[in-house]
């Protein structure tokens, strides 16, 4: 049985933290939060949740690092969430430092951990992590795409009014409006999406898809917590099980897709040392200049945190 470490028990962390004492499947989960006693009450609840939905994963709350000694796997979620009107590119002065200084304080007490990145924006903060870590790319990667085509797939369940059990997506590029869905990957029970739906209602649903997460922060003031905390808890999950199973997930890219030096949203093969695989796509002219638009603006939040001068 595993150890867990989640950093942050806000919205997302205490989330993830809950939906993966749920499953029953780690001896012991540490939520870490420099609010100490806000940490230990969640932790005390979801242990309380464990008599009724019947698991006996243990949580503790912590402000101690050196609670999360030999840790398997770190989820980070520490940092602020927008607000409506603010991108995620809008955070990285603030979750830069916070990013960057968690993940040395895990790498003093957990000697080959699995970093999951949460953290807004996504895909710098995973390159902010992986830097700080000093871990090989496969073991630190961000969780989005699992998140954005959850929507993408959630809204076409809606609109066609079939289960969305039934639907497999694939969706590329960095975790913001930029993002690439991919229609013609996109399949129901095994029909191409475009057997099911006309051209104009699937491409208001992309539309919808990249822009999922500000249509959250409007209706509720602060940026979602349910779905992001499952799909993170989803990674944990597969790596513990070693389930080599493929999910869009924010990797370095070291030349796939004629890109590198950089982390952005990809499908790869999840195991139990990490990634275990990144899978190339033979993608199309079209598909390919999105993907490379989306790669552009990444790079261009990548210089901010470049000239923030983070060690
Ligand atoms: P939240 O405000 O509810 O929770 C964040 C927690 O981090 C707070 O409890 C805060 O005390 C803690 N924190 C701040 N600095 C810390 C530090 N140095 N060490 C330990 N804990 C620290 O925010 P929420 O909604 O949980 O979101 C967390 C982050 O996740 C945000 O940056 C948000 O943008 C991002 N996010 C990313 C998603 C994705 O798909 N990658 C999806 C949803 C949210
Ligand atoms: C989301 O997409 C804010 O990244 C967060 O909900």
């Amino acid at each position: 049985m595993s150890k867990v470490t989640v950093v942050g028990a806000g919205n997302v962390g205490a989330t993830c933290a809950n939906v993966l004492a749920h499953a029953d499947l780690v001896k012991e989960i540490v939520l870490l939060d420099i609010k100490g006693d806000f940490a230990k009450g969640k932790a005390l609840d979801t242990n309380q949740q464990g008599p009724i939905d019947y698991y006996s994963t243990k949580t503790i709350g912590s402000d101690d690092y050196a609670d999360t000694a030999g840790s398997d796997i770190v989820v980070i979620t520490a940092g602020i969430p927008r607000k409506p009107g603010m991108s995620r590119d809008d955070l990285i002065s603030t979750n830069a430092k916070i990013v960057s200084s968690v993940t040395k304080s895990i790498m003093e007490h957990s000697k080959n951990p699995i970093i999951i990145v949460v953290s807004n924006p996504l895909d710098v903060m995973t390159y902010a992590a992986h830097k700080a870590s000093g871990l090989p790319s496969s073991r630190v990667f961000g969780m989005a795409g699992i998140l954005d085509t959850a929507r993408y797939r959630a809204f076409l369940s809606m609109e066609l009014n079939i289960s969305p059990k039934d639907f497999q997506a694939v969706l590329m590029g960095g975790h913001g409006d930029t993002m690439v869905p991919l229609p013609r990957y996109t399949t129901v029970a095994g029909i191409p999406i475009t057997e099911l739906i006309a051209k104009d209602k699937l491409d208001a649903i992309v539309e919808r898809t990249k822009k999922g997460g500000g249509e959250l922060v409007k209706l509720m003031g602060t940026s979602a917590w349910y779905a992001p905390g499952a799909a993170a808890a989803q990674m944990v999950q597969t790596i513990l099980r070693d389930e080599n199973r493929i999910f869009p997930c924010c990797a370095r890219l070291d030349g796939q897709y004629g890109l590198k030096d950089m982390f952005l949203g990809v499908p790869v093969k999840l195991g139990k040392e990490g990634i275990v695989q990144i899978l190339e796509l033979d993608l199309n002219k079209d598909e390919m200049a999105l993907m490379n638009t989306s790669a552009d603006h990444v790079r261009k939040v990548m210089d901010v945190y470049e000239a923030m001068g983070i060690s």
